[in-house]
């Protein structure tokens, strides 16, 4: 249990708020759709918490949250139409899909995809908080999951009291649903309707938009277990490596890469994709140590069911 506490909109709220996210806390911040919980993007455990502190059984990919969009060039890559979008509408409610770029964040963000969602809020305090924290910050809605998203602070604290650091206290969002999800290319897809309407965006491109996504561009997570695959087999619950398998352990089935050699769920999952990734590197069948179904676990053997699941 943390002790959860609000954090005035003060100069000195922002910089405690900027001080625990450096230090790899969680802190529920206001933007103008809904709270997001956010975390240091390119800190795997961090990232990791916000999947715990939401008891989310899968790992979907999350936001990623910058300032402007040159910091936002830095984390993915922005073609013409991409750059138009992002001109005519940032800050503001719109998230883009966009293939990942140079500076890399935590695999867990893009849940392995090659693709990440990219977003600069128009709140003054999210503006105000990313600078001062100068990186990248995850935020999903700060919601346990299935529940509806927060706007104000209480939401917040009702949800997710005791599982996160601090609550920035920025009042009511003035938009109250999340930002509109496009994936531009062709077609340009809307992955999420939210508080940008899509015939904004479609005046802007110049032509349709197509809803949800398709098998090779896909939009929600349960569509991608192509990508959620490595190339290797994998073989789940296993007590050892076989001659010629590659091991990923977990706990007192250890070996030379142990997901938490304590058992922490946390740590296993922020090591995941870092260890299917490696391990797929050396070409050979990989065999995974059985992780316990509890808390973060759904979420870590869900991803390894889908690795281990027959590929066409
Ligand atoms: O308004 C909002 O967007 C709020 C505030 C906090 O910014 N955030 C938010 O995040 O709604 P979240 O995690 O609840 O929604 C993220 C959605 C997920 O449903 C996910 O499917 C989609 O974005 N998404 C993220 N990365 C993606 C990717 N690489 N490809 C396709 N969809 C992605
Ligand atoms: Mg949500």
């Amino acid at each position: 249990m943390t002790d959860t506490r609000l954090l005035p909109p003060t100069a000195e709220g922002i910089a405690e708020a900027a001080r625990l996210l450096a230090a790899g806390g969680l802190v529920a911040l206001p933007t103008e759709t809904v709270y997001g919980l956010a975390g240091d993007a390119r800190d795997d455990r961090a990232v990791a918490r916000i999947f715990e502190a939401k008891g989310r059984p899968q790992f979907n990919p999350l936001i990623v949250h910058l300032p402007d969009l040159a910091a936002a060039r830095r984390y993915a890559r922005f073609d013409d139409e991409a750059l138009r979008l992002a001109e005519a509408f940032w800050p503001g409610p719109l998230t883009l899909v966009l293939p990942l770029g140079d500076t890399p964040v935590s695999p867990l963000v893009s849940a392995g995809l090659p693709t990440v969602a990219i977003r600069v809020p128009a709140h003054p305090l999210a503006q105000q908080l990313l600078r001062a924290f100068g990186g990248p910050l995850a935020a999903p809605s700060a919601n346990p999951s299935g529940r509806v998203s927060p706007t104000r602070p209480d939401h917040v604290l009702d949800g997710l009291s005791g599982r996160i650091e601090a609550v920035l206290d920025g009042g009511t969002c003035g938009v109250g649903v999340e930002s509109t999800i496009l994936a531009p290319g062709e077609p340009p897809l809307l992955l999420r309707p939210g508080g940008l309407p899509a015939e904004a965006l479609e005046e802007c491109l110049g032509r349709p938009l197509v809803a949800g996504g398709s098998a090779d561009r896909p939009s929600a997570p349960g569509q991608l277990a192509s990508h959620y695959a490595p190339e290797a087999p994998v073989r789940l619950g296993a007590t050892e490596a076989r001659p010629g398998e590659s091991w990923i352990g977990f706990g007192g089935l250890g070996g030379p890469r142990n997901l938490s050699p304590s058992g922490d769920l946390v740590e296993a999952a922020a090591n995941l994709f870092h260890f299917l990734r490696e391990a797929d590197r050396e070409g050979r069948p990989i065999a995974v140590a059985p992780v316990p179904e509890r808390g973060l676990g759904r979420a870590i053997n869900d991803r390894l069911r889908r690795a281990a699941a027959p590929r066409p």
